[in-house]
């Protein structure tokens, strides 16, 4: 991953949350839960969420922005590879396998994951890169699906993988490829296990669009983005470090544990600052400070007790 270079938002496109707010209470009225339109590729169904913890009073990054400039580099390494090449992604049908070391192995198909205790869950995110993002997700926590293999005594970490299919990603296929597929990440199973982290299937009210990680993706607002896997296929419990993706392609530059971090610059540029998208003009950037653990440090930081956290980055 490389630094940040900024993108082209005019500030105009901010939405006022009051009437993102107004809008998604008529979703909440209008909307008899999710309408899934067969095969479609370029679909943005409402989805019904109720409120959930976690409110944040701060301004949304505009729609636009956070469908518009992202990383997901099955579709390109480029920030507008994946609006411009998520086309022809087909995010339904879809399954999500969970085994391993589970009492209760299942395979869940999507209609079954979109009856999960789904809330609205507006969270920062940081990228690894330096800048930042408010984004008004629509998911459920994962421990309310881990809760139903019920993960056994000896499952220490959550493995996550990433759908494989070079036909529909044209990151996948070439002569260049960034990554080794599938893209696959990890957490310890009690940062699994936390409250605050989801798995997202909508966002600004509607389901995820295929850019952000359609039909189902990873959130965990105190890491890294990178953190957060796109269009899981497989989620298994296993007793050893699972292995991850960008750890793998350079473990210089990337831990396992990917804490958003202040304090721990990446070996080529500071973490101390961001750029939240949206802020500041064309030709004035606006940095704001890094929070520890990205904002959330009151509600996680107990997970990290006695660990070296310039150590374990
Ligand atoms: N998941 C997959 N499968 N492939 C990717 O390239 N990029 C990660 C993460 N999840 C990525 C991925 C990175 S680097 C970031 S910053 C976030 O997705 C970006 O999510 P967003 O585009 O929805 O903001």
């Amino acid at each position: 991953m490389a630094a940040y270079r900024p993108p082209h938002i005019p500030a105009s496109d901010i939405t006022p949350r009051s009437i993102y707010m107004s809008r998604r209470s008529f979703l909440g009225t209008a909307a008899a839960g999710l309408a899934l339109t067969g095969a479609g590729s370029a679909f943005a169904a409402p989805l019904q969420a109720r409120p959930g913890p976690y409110t944040l009073d701060e301004k949304l990054t505009p729609k636009e922005a956070v469908t518009s400039y992202n990383n997901f580099y099955e579709f390109g390494t480029d920030k507008s590879d994946p609006s411009n090449n998520a086309g022809d992604f087909k995010p339904t049908p879809w399954t999500v396998k969970v085994d391993g070391l589970v009492g209760k192995p299942k395979e869940f198909g999507l209609e079954e994951l979109l009856k999960m205790p789904i809330e609205d869950r507006t969270y920062r995110m940081r990228c690894v890169e330096g800048w930042s993002m408010v984004i008004p997700w629509i998911g459920f926590p994962l421990a309310a699906l881990l809760d139903q293999v019920e993960p056994q005594g000896s499952a220490k970490y959550v493995s996550f993988e990433t759908v494989v299919r070079p036909e529909e990603m044209p990151g996948q296929k070439g002569l260049f490829q960034p990554l080794p597929w599938p893209y696959v990440e990890g957490l310890r199973l009690d940062e699994a296990r936390h409250p605050l982290t989801i798995l997202a299937v909508g966002l600004y009210g509607e389901t995820l669009p295929n850019q952000n990680g359609a039909p189902i993706r990873l959130v965990v607002p105190w890491k890294y983005g990178f953190k957060s896997i796109k269009s899981i296929v497989r989620i298994s419990l296993v007793e050893k470090q699972p292995e991850t993706t960008w750890k793998n392609s350079n473990a210089r530059e990337y831990g396992f544990y990917s804490n958003v971090n202040p304090a721990v610059d990446h070996p080529r540029w500071s973490q101390a600052t961001e750029q939240r998208i949206g802020e500041g003009g064309f030709f004035k950037t606006a940095r704001r400070p890094t929070l520890p653990f990205n904002g959330y440090a009151d509600d996680v930081a107990g997970l990290y007790a006695g660990l070296d956290l310039k150590a374990n980055y």
